[in-house]
């Protein structure tokens, strides 16, 4: 049975600066912590960096059209913020604003809604070097950015995110190290989830300031969909532990103004959380508009046993370090069923079970998925095209999943698929493709998958046919 949207869902693509902008020293953009990173040897598959990515720095007018012929009607794109504020302090750079307020433009001009997101991993890397997200003053360094990015723009873009992910930048960035900038300190993770957390409760604050009454705040989080593998005791306390590192410490503080108890406790053998001063929890609870929820697959974990992996290896990613401060003694198992080319399971269930927790969790509070998507090893065909019916068939199956939730009460308002373009995946760099439109590395030619077709036709009618 086909099913419809309603009118108004917003059926975007989404994208990220360091990962298709490229023209990373033109225009006075200092080095964020990714330049750093893939240019460091053995950080990157390939040694592949995000120096010319898909060059979209100067094809930034034929994505927009590209864009428009697939009838999307909103686009995600980040910011990149040594871009328009190198070094992280200072002035702006009116090049790099220029960049950004022609893209909004062109979007506008094609009915498409920009959705901005001001911190999609690229922190300069001289703030960095003055400490990172672990140290406090990043956070104060990002409200002020975040202020200068909504009083360039803030007359043309009306929906703000402020971080995408930020238990990527916390723990992959600084416990495991397999993300820039590749420290691996537990405690400088759970220091960073917190200044992250104040970043984004300081430059929500930021926005509301500069921006007219119509502006809209959000925060995009990869929640996980953490599963027990049985129902002892003993796994489902596995489960609870990663729930708080995976989720909680961000969604508590963001949602409710308090950091989850069992956290603390869980971590206290490492830190007694005296970064976290009095009225922080205050300012990162922080009135949204929506709420992002960004989701590939679902976790499993047990209670470690002695046949497990090892707790180093125990990370589900690929990494030596593991990402989890203080939760030694979990395993991660695969999920059951299809994987994709990241080895990352199909299972749409659970979308659907994150969209019902925050539901429950923050009535009225609405929902956009502001990622979502698959890599798969896509290659030409003898004619050129590209036929992906496993990227239609997984977007299919998390479709119904949003739409079921939808039907059980769920306010989601959009729908953004991971990613536009085939792009530079951090750690894995070009060797997996998760675009609707294929790229071509050497020619930097474009071709529309048939997934970006299919979607094409879901945008412009609202209708997901029978798969
Ligand atoms: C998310 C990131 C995004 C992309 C997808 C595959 O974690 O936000 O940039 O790499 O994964």
């Amino acid at each position: 049975m086909s099913v419809s949207f309603p009118p108004g869902f917003l059926w975007g693509t989404a994208t990220a600066a360091y990962q298709i902008e490229g023209a990373v020293r033109e225009g006075g953009r200092t080095p964020s912590i990714w330049d750093t990173f893939s240019h460091t040897p053995g950080k990157v598959e390939n040694g592949d960096t995000g120096d010319v990515a898909v060059d979209h720095f100067h094809r930034r007018a034929d994505d927009v059209r590209l864009m428009s012929g697939l009838g999307v009607n909103a686009y995600r794109f980040s910011v990149s913020w040594p871009r328009v504020q190198p070094t992280g302090r200072g002035p702006a750079v009116q090049r790099g604003l220029d960049f950004y307020r022609a893209l909004v433009d062109e979007l506008l001009d094609h009915g498409i809604t920009p959705v901005l997101t001001l911190y999609h991993w690229d922190l300069p890397q001289e703030l960095e070097t003055a400490g990172g997200w672990p140290e406090r003053d990043t956070a104060y360094r990002f409200a002020d950015y975040a202020r200068i990015v909504a009083e360039a723009l803030g007359d043309r873009v009306d929906r703000w995110t402020t971080l995408n992910e930020p238990w990527c930048s916390a723990f992959l960035g600084y416990a495991s190290g397999v993300h820039a900038p590749g420290r691996t300190d537990p405690v400088a993770a759970l220091r960073a989830a917190h200044h992250l957390n104040l970043g984004h409760g300081l430059a929500a604050q930021a926005l509301r300031t500069a921006l007219p009454a119509r502006g809209q705040v959000s925060v995009s989080i990869n929640p996980s969909a953490v599963r027990a593998r049985t129902d002892t005791e003993a796994d489902l306390d596995a489960r609870r532990r990663i729930d708080a590192l995976a989720n909680r410490v961000f969604t508590d503080p963001m949602l409710h103004g308090a950091y989850p108890a069992d956290l603390l406790s869980d971590t206290e053998h490492l830190t007694d959380w005296s970064f976290v001063h009095g009225d922080d929890p205050a300012v990162i609870r922080h009135p949204l508009d929506s709420l992002g929820i960004n989701y590939y697959a679902p976790s499993v974990v047990s209670a470690a046993t002695d046949s497990d992996l090892p707790p180093e290896r125990n990370d589900g990613h690929d990494g030596t370090r593991s990402p989890w401060p203080g939760a030694d003694g979990v395993a991660f198992h695969q999920a059951p069923g299809d994987v994709t080319d990241m080895g990352w399971p199909v299972d749409p269930t659970g979308l659907y079970d994150l969209l019902m927790r925050y539901t429950r969790e923050a009535p009225g509070l609405p929902l956009v998925i502001t990622e979502n998507g698959a890599a798969y090893p896509d290659k030409p065909g003898y004619d050129g095209t590209v036929h992906d019916p496993e990227r239609i068939r997984y977007l299919h199956g998390h479709l119904s999943a949003v739409h079921r939730a939808m039907a059980d009460g769920a306010d989601v308002r959009g729908y953004f698929l991971w990613s536009l373009l085939d792009n530079f995946e951090w750690a894995y760099g070009y060797g997996k493709r998760f675009g609707a439109v294929y790229v071509d590395y050497d020619t930097q030619a474009r071709v529309p998958k048939s997934s970006a077709r299919w979607y094409a036709e879901l945008a412009r009618t609202g209708v997901l046919p029978d798969c």
